[in-house]
């Protein structure tokens, strides 16, 4: 990799210079002159009054060696410049050949981790009896996965989707169809999950009963309305309508923030896990997931155009172990079949060491061959634009949802995804367990191979994503 300054430096540098000498020359000079030339010793170095000075006029002492003095202080002040621009160009190489040398071991830190995961980490289970399942938000990241997941491992899968489905509701249900059809095993049922009543009586008319439900809700933008709406209500929806079925296990994929609820969707989950775990005739499994890789992507396609990845503060204040779609899908089905997941709230990560992000960002660079370039921006702005969008919120009512939207923004700039410890109150990677074997190296290596893109795309958070591609 190049550690050339770019030449456009080069150019500011050289304007800067320039700007500098001229201003010198107008404005250190006096004041050098001041102090060098004495009024009383400069006839040594003064000059002929000039013939624009009229006869009795008296010449300024400070103007006499201006000239002389002007290009002296004008060449100290360049010889300054350069001094300073070359110690900050070697100051910018260092560091970033320190940024590079940190990308490098990330990665080595993954590829290792990866091999104990292969050779020690927990494996998925692989035999169980097949069921029929029953799969609310099939149509979401996760819930694709754990169809598609379900069906793999044998199990006869009734999905539950609504007749828009997708990111910007662009599916409609024969789309949903399609997509599970090579599947052979998944059957697609249009229901409403935010109205309690028609939801179970659509379950209640299934021909054959599921035996278990996995329930992937979440709302796609997580703000207050919609949190309380497909968090709470939809979830509790779902609940009471498998308990009407007389499903004798729910599995509920929540997130392992509710540990510290500071969030509006967050306080909705909470209150669906204690529905769930009040449902006395269900047998439950609340999955509490650290962040996916797709919430971690989002800036590769900014990276690879050049522009410069995003880190709130100095990037190292939070981590966390990234999960992968098919390793958390896995881990849902798993449930099913473990014994030990019944009745337990199960804290999940990816294999490998939790990484920063800034190591992420690192990482990123270094497989893509490109000079780190990162662009702090202190978590104090965050605190600026919301405290901006409340008064905003306050006047204008369809802003209601912004502050929340940026609470959530900085929530994660600042929390790490890994399992609190109760005496310490401090996040702990050795107390977060950790599952599968798709590191985000190994993710990012198939992806950037990937010339349609399509992994990366698929990562895609629309709305809810920031500097999504
Ligand atoms: N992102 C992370 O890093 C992360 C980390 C830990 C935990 N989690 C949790 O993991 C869970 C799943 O996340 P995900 O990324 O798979 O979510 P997602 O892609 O946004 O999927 C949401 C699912 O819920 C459905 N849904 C949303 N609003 C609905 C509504 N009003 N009516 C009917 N269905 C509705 C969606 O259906 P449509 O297709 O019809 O919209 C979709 O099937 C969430 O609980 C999330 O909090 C996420």
């Amino acid at each position: 990799m190049s550690t050339e300054v770019p030449w456009t430096s080069v150019l500011r540098s050289a304007v800067l210079w320039v700007l500098l000498a001229v201003v010198s020359s107008e404005v250190t000079a006096p004041a050098l002159q001041a102090i060098v030339l004495q009024p009383g010793r400069m006839t040594a170095l003064s000059l002929k009054p000039g013939p624009h000075l009229q006869s009795g006029q008296v010449p300024c002492p400070y103007s006499r060696g201006s000239s002389l003095v002007s290009f002296v202080s004008a060449v100290a002040l360049v010889l300054v410049c350069v001094g300073c621009w070359r110690w900050l160009a070697l100051r910018r190489r260092r560091s970033q050949r320190v940024l590079r040398s940190v990308g490098a071991s990330v990665a080595a830190k993954l590829e290792a981790a990866a091999a104990r995961a292969a050779s020690s980490g927990s494996e998925p289970q692989l035999a169980g009896p097949k069921l029929r399942v029953l799969v609310f938000g099939s149509t979401g990241y996760i819930g694709q996965a754990v169809v598609h997941e379900l069906a793999a491992r044998g199990h006869q899968v009734t999905a539950i989707a609504r007749a828009h489905s997708g990111i910007v509701g662009g599916h409609s249900l024969a789309d949903v169809e399609q997509y599970f059809s090579g599947t052979g095993r998944v059957r697609v049922v249009e229901a409403d999950v935010t109205d309690e009543a028609s939801l179970t009586s659509a379950l209640l008319a299934l021909d054959a009963r599921p035996e278990v439900a996995i329930c992937c809700l979440a709302s796609r933008f997580g703000g207050r309305a919609d949190a309380f709406k497909v968090d709470f209500r939809a979830t509790v929806n779902c609940i009471h309508g498998s308990r009407a079925l007389k499903v004798s296990h729910f599995v509920l994929l929540s997130a392992i923030c509710v540990q510290r609820p500071l969030l509006a969707f967050q306080q909705a989950k909470l209150l669906a896990e204690a529905e769930l775990k009040d449902s006395s005739s269900m047998r439950y499994s609340i999955v509490r997931p650290t962040a996916f890789i797709k919430s971690l992507v989002s800036q590769v396609g900014r990276v690879r155009s050049g522009y410069s990845f995003v880190v709130f503060g100095s990037g190292e204040q939070v981590r966390c172990a990234p999960l992968s779609q098919q390793d958390l899908a896995s881990f849902l089905a798993d449930c099913l079949w473990r014994s030990k997941a019944l009745n337990a709230t199960l804290p999940i990560a990816g294999p490998g060491p939790a990484l920063s992000k800034l190591e992420q960002a690192l990482l990123i660079f270094h497989l893509l061959g490109k000079e780190p370039k990162l662009l702090h921006v202190p978590i104090g702005a965050l605190d600026f634009v919301a405290s901006v969008l409340r008064a905003l919120a306050f006047i204008l009512p369809r802003f209601a949802e912004a502050p929340e939207y940026c609470r959530i923004i900085r929530y994660y700039a600042t929390e790490s995804m890994l399992l609190l410890d109760q005496e310490t109150g401090c996040y702990s990677e050795l107390l977060t367990p950790g599952y599968g074997r798709t590191t985000l190296l190994h993710f990012l290596s198939k992806a950037l191979r990937d010339e349609h893109r399509t992994l990366l795309e698929a990562q895609s958070m629309g709305d809810a994503g920031l500097w999504s591609e």
